[in-house]
């Protein structure tokens, strides 16, 4: 089922979320949902809060060659964790939550998270580059951070033009 994209400047947006204890029909249920509401959206990645469940959960989905997003390379990460980091940069992000607008944040390139799939199984797994940008963009929305969060000067100033229109 697609749900609702909470937008910025919801409050929601701005909540811790809770560990997942119980790995069964319901959670299964909500990663399906948050799938097909990603894709009609037309985004690579997307947070259980952004859609008002503060559940430790995202999801990335990135596109192949084609552009198209192949359900095999669907990272589904529960209760995730970033065990190392190295090698900071800037890449230019964007958000479900702020629409049509986007902006250089530095992130780490290189990263090992410690996760846990749908069926509770401990995973730990390397990612580089932008994978690795997106796992820290959507780490970050479960501690109630967004991008515009870590803005620079001038972003903020393009930021608040932005707000205006
Ligand atoms: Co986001």
């Amino acid at each position: 089922m697609i749900r609702e994209i909470l937008k910025y400047p919801n409050k929601i947006l701005k909540s811790k979320c809770n560990p997942i204890e119980i790995f069964d029909e319901n959670l299964h249920t909500l990663l399906d949902d948050m799938h097909e509401t990603m894709v009609n959206d037309e985004g690579i990645g997307l947070a259980a809060i952004q859609i008002g469940e503060l559940k430790n959960i995202f999801i990335i989905s990135m596109p192949n060659e084609d552009g198209k997003q192949e359900k095999d390379n669907l990272l589904e990460a529960i209760n995730p964790k970033i065990l190392k980091s190295e090698n900071m940069k800037s890449s230019e992000e964007g958000c479900l939550s702020v629409p049509k607008f986007s902006a250089k944040i530095r992130r780490f390139q290189n990263i090992t998270l410690k996760y846990q799939d749908r069926d509770g199984n401990e995973i730990a797994k390397d990612f580089n580059d932008y994978d690795a940008v997106a796992c820290q963009h959507e780490l970050d929305h479960l501690n109630g951070i967004l991008f515009i969060d870590k803005l620079s000067i001038l972003d903020k100033v393009k930021f608040k033009k932005y707000l205006k229109k």
